[in-house]
């Protein structure tokens, strides 16, 4: 029996047979993420059914010297969520504990694999929300979203997963299970061990269970696609609704190449006769209808060359199919990079015809298809064309983000896509800092390596 089999024994003594996967065909799924540009065989796939038995697996992992990549719905997008080669795919898929909601904290506590459009049934039944929306929320998970402090669509108003979690149920890399879950807001006894997992990337800890916060529900919604003159008059646009009006809750943006793309794929027919400069999705939701309000701040507003106005569900869903259909379809017209960065506001709209110039200098062949969440400085700039290994999209990107003041990862993290680039917008000092703390937390380094920072050799377990 290899090494690789008796670890596969020892984790079907902890999770079932049922639940550890060796078979290629069964595999598959959890080794390719949403992009598609990354994929790695794992050793195997194991999936506990709770947070002991989670423990037990890290813990005979580590004793086997054994690397994890944790996996919540896999739709990570920079290659954290599945394996290099080798690697031991931890899925959380069935910590599937959904608590009752806590109306009198508006608190609520979740097993890692809760889906967030789960989450936000529920929330929404005890007359709360969860304030995290995101595209692909019929799959990601509570704790894939605490790993990666994923956005979405609500930042601006709530904002990210890491401002939601008021508590962690994690596993150390040892295998010893840290809780906090009293769900108290105020606790300042130390340090603030939830904060830091959140957005870690599984590479401090495994996330089992968190405690989440819940907003006021809001159901009446109002919103408006917009075509503008310029991405520079989206972003004063989006300044000045933020002033004016407290039901802003998202303002997206997209662009002529992305609504082409979405139209062919999904066979919508085009929102306004003509090609616009920029798209400026916006939606006010409140106690009370806010489509007056919408509307009063809209009327005249500078740079406004078309506009279609929704507030019945059906006529809403169709304006936002045309922002929210394009990961989908950029995903079926190739296997894109992916670069989410977020810019200074004040930059928004330099950084996005540059962008284009650079790409066009640095690899002629690249098509861009930007969009993103204008309203927190958050731009994807989707690159097709460009070969899975190819960096020079990236490289080009990445350097004029930070030579614009940006940061290289708005939401979707570092994962293995942006390891090179790390140094643009983190000090020495600064990775120093996070290094201390991986080697600390994780001394084997056997929690998904190769994330956040170039993998270094596993040492054996103490
Ligand atoms: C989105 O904003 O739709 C997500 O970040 C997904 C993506 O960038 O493709
Ligand atoms: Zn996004």
């Amino acid at each position: 029996m290899s090494s690789a089999d008796g670890l596969a024994s020892e984790l079907a003594a902890i999770a079932g047979r049922d639940h550890v996967l060796v078979d290629p065909e069964l595999t598959a799924s959890y080794e390719t993420d949403w992009t598609r540009r990354f994929t790695g065989r794992a050793r195997l796939v194991v999936r506990p059914a709770d947070t002991a038995e989670t423990a037990a697996v890290v813990r005979a992992c580590a004793a086997a010297g054994a690397p994890i990549v944790p996996q919540g719905g896999n739709t990570g997008l920079v290659g954290g969520s599945v394996p290099r080669g080798g690697e031991v795919v931890l899925s959380l898929v069935r910590l599937r504990d959904l608590e009752p909601v806590d109306r009198l904290a508006a608190q609520v506590t979740a097993g890692a694999g809760v889906s967030i459009v789960e989450i936000q049934a529920h929330a929404r039944e005890a007359g709360l929300d969860y304030p995290v929306d995101l595209a692909s929320r019929e799959s990601a998970t509570v704790g894939g979203t605490i790993a990666t402090n994923a956005g979405g669509m609500r930042v601006a108003r709530y904002g990210p997963t890491r401002a939601q979690v008021v508590g962690i149920e994690a596993v150390l890399a040892d295998g010893q299970v840290v809780s906090r879950l009293s769900g108290l807001t105020k606790d300042n006894t130390g340090y603030d061990l939830p904060g830091l997992i959140a957005g870690s990337e599984g590479t401090l800890a495994v996330v089992t269970r968190a405690r989440l916060r819940l907003v006021p529900r809001v159901d009446a919604r109002a919103t408006a696609l917009l075509g503008m003159a310029s991405t520079a008059a989206a972003v004063e646009l989006a300044a000045k609704l933020r002033e004016r009006l407290q039901s802003v809750d998202a303002m997206e943006a997209f662009f002529e190449e992305g609504m082409a793309l979405v139209c062919a794929h999904t066979g919508l027919s085009r929102p306004f006769a003509g090609p616009q400069a920029c798209y400026f999705l916006v939606e006010c939701a409140a106690r009370e209808d806010p489509a007056a309000e919408l509307a009063a701040a809209l009327d005249g507003a500078a740079g406004v060359v078309e506009s279609a106005f929704a507030r019945d569900p059906a006529q809403r869903r169709a304006l936002w199919r045309y922002r929210e259909a394009h990961t989908e379809s950029i995903n079926a017209a190739g296997v894109p990079h992916k670069l989410d960065v977020t810019l200074p506001s004040a930059r928004l709209a330099r950084f996005e015809s540059e962008v284009r110039q650079r790409l066009a200098a640095a690899v002629p062949e690249a098509r861009p298809v930007l969009f993103g969440h204008v309203g927190d400085g958050n731009l994807h700039v989707n690159v097709l064309g460009v070969g899975p290994d190819d960096d020079r999209a990236d490289d080009a990107v990445l350097r004029l983000v930070a030579e614009l003041g940006g940061s290289i990862s708005a939401e979707h993290g570092v994962g293995v896509a942006k390891v090179p680039w790390l140094h643009l917008t983190r000090s020495s000092a600064d990775i120093t800092a996070m290094r201390r703390i991986k080697d600390a937390l994780d001394p084997q380094g056997i929690l998904n390596p190769g994330v956040i920072f170039p993998a270094t050799p596993i040492r054996a377990g103490g």
